[in-house]
């Protein structure tokens, strides 16, 4: 049988959850600005990176995630102190993974997947992440698209995890939560597996991928059952 293919693991809300920010920031402004905060915080993320990667401009994601906080922040009329701030942007890189995630990985690295993390996140909050969220027993280590300076889903990124990995492109497969990075993976040749942790909606600018999961427990017999 052919060599497992390798899988590129999407980091925030594919393998760890957000909700502690969210939590955070309950303590720090009422409860009903709260969830509007921390929606409007990750819309304004991604579309700073979108903006960024379409002007040829880059400033890496710690940079980018701070400026939407203020946004979301000034958009619900609520000041907090900077030392606050500094409190949620810490909590960024202290995230909980989900409770699929180990015995997913688990079983996948007995199945002799070769797997790395693939984030927008930089190299220093990815290097806290996998620590904090003890991932490293598990993946190889991460790759960054702070190496080519652009986010995704520019196709150069996903071609530099391929080439990182030192596999041709159609032999890597995103693992991912967000359909924007699904469908921006698959654009680049890449292949893709949805992980529908919203049990939501599909983007409606690309159709949904061959493989979706509700969880990372089943994507092992998803993949073994493609590879026959
Ligand atoms: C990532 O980790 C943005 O969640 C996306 O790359």
């Amino acid at each position: 049988m052919a060599e497992p293919e390798a899988l590129a693991f999407d980091m925030y809300g594919t393998l760890v959850d957000p909700i502690r920010i969210w939590k955070r920031l309950e303590g720090y402004v009422p409860d009903k600005d709260a969830l509007r905060i921390a929606e409007v915080w990750r819309q304004k993320q991604l579309e700073f990176t979108f903006r960024l990667t379409v002007m040829e401009r880059y400033e890496d994601f710690e940079e980018v995630t701070r400026k939407a906080l203020d946004y979301a922040l000034a958009e619900s009329g609520r000041e907090l102190e900077e030392d606050r701030k500094e409190a949620l942007m810490a909590q960024y890189n202290d995230l909980e993974r989900f409770e699929d995630v180990e015995p997913g990985l688990e079983r996948l690295k007995e199945l002799g997947y070769s797997m790395v993390v693939f984030s927008n996140g930089s190299p220093r909050m990815l290097d806290e992440i996998m620590d904090a969220a003890g991932l490293r027993s598990y993946l190889e280590g991460y790759v960054s698209v702070d190496d080519v300076k652009m986010f995704k889903p520019a196709p150069k990124v996903y071609r530099h995890v391929a080439d990182q990995l030192e596999r041709p492109i159609g032999e890597v497969r995103l693992i991912s939560s967000n359909p924007f990075d699904i469908i921006g993976a698959e654009a680049a040749g890449m292949q893709a597996a949805w992980v529908d942790r919203s049990g939501g909606l599909f983007d409606t600018l690309g159709s949904r991928p061959e493989v979706v999961v509700g969880a990372l427990t089943e994507l092992a017999d998803a993949l073994e059952a493609r590879r026959g």
